[in-house]
């Protein structure tokens, strides 16, 4: 498909799905089983998954009982979380289930330092919004500051930005071959990447408020924010620039969707979709990129390098290829910032390797180690574990610590047996020789992608985020994969053409998150399932409300449960359902049952969800709201705009575009949430 005929599709609403459209050319070449493969595979596996699984996984994986008649609306299911379920629905503003508040807490463009302006929608200044909020907060995370948990930091995620609702007078800059976008209004989309970091605090009436002359609060961004390198790739001759010829240190972070607290309380901020950041002047008749001259053509390829989302690339050398050919190769890690410390460079820490981080979720495991879990969002790419060699010690549970830079990155090999292998990314083992073109670990850690394509991982449907629990199970998000065709399909990726999305439950060899093996099935296939084609699977007291689509992100509360968020919206997943926070059932008679607690309002999708230690507090974070134009709720046939968005959320001025919001929930009266 040619880059016009994506932008300019009408079944493709808005500017998120454009993203992901001009990835639906997936960029993973090991994709060449064949049906004759499969069949025999499959009917190879039957009676072993019989003997190992129990009844759900095998029916989960055959989709022999997979059609389920939903229960009715406002069904009350007696399980684990107590609260009665929202009825589902698409409108201009957030739901909350009864008995529950839920605060906005921060929006894009609210004052984080003590000397931030006002914002003014109508005359932005990227100085102004390097103090305020950023975009499209994501990823949200905690850090008590006392003992009660009632005074912390909160790290949040701004993944990208949406320049036709930002801006007055702009629109989609795809559609216009980013004629508007100047160099004024880059680094104003710049300076609203990155993170934040502020300080809040729970008052008496258990209300939460920004501590707004807190000496923590500051914002981290692509434009201006100094960081340095760990690990085997940094200084790197493959890392070296005309600005950084030492490939030690880099200006900012981009694409920040998911990522994870470390148990000493830093703050990981994953590099998803960096690809997308970079320009090149060459590109061919179809108005693809051109890499023929690229010395770094295979990687950039695999990678998708340039994405040609953003015009940042017309304005700074650093981010257009032609000029600056090494720079793709600073992003698609891990970063580590110490929120505590705003003098602290955050690191990049290379030992986790480089590919689209969805997120970083760690555990500390039975034998001690640090674990990571993280996905790499494309479609067909693979599930990766990060394992320190060292223990966790409180020597070494420090910023910056070795725990990050010295151990081992795996990936993972889904068997149709129910196994689950997790292969070692190290240099000079197997295929990772300097025959393949790996001559140290750097070149295995920057082309991660490429490593993980000759150890034979699985390819997944999108792997989103990845939560372990602790106890050696851990849940990943497969959110949706509408390029995989029949002949492509695998027992842990089981539907071609999968619009909706599934979620897999691993348990690790022993109950040890470290473990190198382990067993893993499908919790639920998601979906409507009372249509027989999208071949959904949910317990069967999940109702009409219950059921959902795209599983994206996920939060585990304080016990032990499955909080699920969605990116399923008006458009891509096609559920007409607004996206939502969702309880899952993992255990007993109820699993697979799933309940609505939070709706978001039109053409926007839930991240964040993060409970406080204690569970009484939960942050949620409303991403892009407004921008499902196309077939919003009154069935609007356009993009949404800043002059005419889909909702006005959450201020509801007529003079204020819709603004990506964190909001704080809390239980009326106190108390765990859900219990
Ligand atoms: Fe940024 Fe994969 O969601
Ligand atoms: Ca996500």
């Amino acid at each position: 498909m040619k880059r016009s005929d994506i932008i300019n599709d009408p079944s493709i609403g808005n500017r998120a799905e454009a993203f992901e459209a001009f990835d639906d050319i997936p960029t993973n070449p090991n994709l060449t089983r064949t049906i004759g493969d499969v069949i025999n595979r499959r009917y190879g596996r039957r009676d072993v998954m019989r003997g190992i699984l129990g009844v759900t996984a095998t029916t989960a994986l055959f989709g022999t009982s997979a059609m389920i008649a939903p229960k009715q609306a406002a069904a009350s299911v007696a399980g684990r979380y107590n609260f009665d379920e929202l009825a589902w629905g698409n409108d201009e503003t957030h739901h909350i289930a009864e008995g529950y508040n839920a605060q906005i807490l921060l929006r894009w463009g609210d004052p984080i330092t003590a000397d931030a302006p006002d914002f003014d929608v109508m005359n932005q200044t990227a100085e102004a919004q390097l103090k305020q909020f950023g975009y499209n907060n994501d990823y949200v995370g905690f850090t008590a500051l006392n003992d009660e948990g009632t005074r912390g930091l909160l790290c949040v995620n701004h993944e990208y930005t949406n320049e036709e609702v930002m801006f007055p007078g702009l629109g989609r800059q795809d559609k216009q071959d980013f004629v508007g976008v100047t160099k004024a209004i880059a680094e104003i989309e710049m300076a609203a990447h990155g993170g934040t970091v502020v300080e809040i605090a729970q008052g008496a009436d258990g209300a939460w408020s920004v501590v707004r002359d807190s000496a923590l609060n500051r914002r981290i961004t692509p434009l201006n924010t100094e960081m340095t390198f760990s690990g085997p790739a940094a200084g790197h001759a493959r890392m070296q620039t005309n600005a950084d010829p030492a490939g030690m240190t880099v200006i900012g972070t981009v694409n920040n969707c998911a990522g994870g607290m470390t148990p000493w309380g830093t703050y990981l901020m994953a590099e998803e979709n960096f690809h997308g950041y970079f320009w090149t002047d060459k590109v061919d008749a179809e108005g693809k990129p051109d890499l023929s001259e690229q010395a770094e053509a295979k990687q950039m390829d695999r990678y998708g390098v340039p994405g040609m989302w953003y015009a940042w690339g017309k304005h700074y050398d650093r981010w257009n290829i032609d000029k600056e050919p090494n720079e793709p190769n600073r992003w698609g890690w891990i970063v580590e910032v110490d929120p505590r410390n705003p003098d602290a460079a955050p690191i990049k820490h290379t030992s986790l390797g480089r590919f689209r981080h969805e997120g970083a979720e760690t555990t500390i495991s039975s034998s001690g180690k640090l674990v990571i879990y993280s996905g790499d969002d494309n479609r067909f790419d693979y599930q990766y574990k990060y394992v320190s060699n060292e223990s966790v010690t409180p020597e070494n549970s420090v910023f910056g610590s070795t725990l990050l830079s010295d151990g081992i990155l795996y990936v993972a090999r889904f068997d149709e047996d129910g196994t689950i292998t997790w292969l070692p990314l190290v240099h000079g083992e197997g295929p990772l020789t300097a025959e393949n073109g790996f001559n140290s670990q750097a070149d295995v850690m920057i082309d991660t992608r490429i490593a993980a394509d000759l150890l034979g991982a699985t390819p997944m449907d999108r792997p989103e985020d990845a939560q372990p629990r602790g106890d050696g199970t851990a849940y990943i998000m497969l959110t949706n994969n509408t390029s995989r065709k029949p002949e492509q399909v695998n027992a842990a990726n089981p539907r071609a053409d999968s619009a909706f999305g599934h979620i897999i439950e691993i348990k690790e060899a022993g109950g040890d998150h470290a473990a190198t093996t382990g067993t893993w099935s499908i919790l639920v296939k998601c979906g409507d399932p009372t249509i027989e084609e999208v071949g959904a699977q949910w317990n069967p007291e999940t109702s009409e409300n219950g059921w959902f689509g795209s599983p994206d992100n996920c939060a585990i509360d304080a016990d032990g449960r499955l909080w699920i968020s969605t990116d399923q919206g008006t458009g891509w997943g096609k559920t007409g359902k607004s996206d939502g926070l969702y309880s899952l059932e993992t255990e007993g008679a109820l699993r697979g049952t799933s309940k609505l607690f939070f709706r978001c309002p039109v053409g926007g999708e839930l991240c964040g969800p993060y409970f406080t230690e204690n569970s009484e507090t939960l942050f949620l974070a409303v991403q892009h709201p407004g921008t499902d134009g196309t077939k919003d709720f009154k069935g609007f046939e356009r993009d949404s705009t800043f002059e005419d968005p889909a909702t006005r959320w959450p201020d509801f001025d007529p003079a204020m575009p819709p603004r990506p919001s964190v909001l704080v929930v809390t239980k009326q009266g106190g108390g765990k949430i859900a219990v």
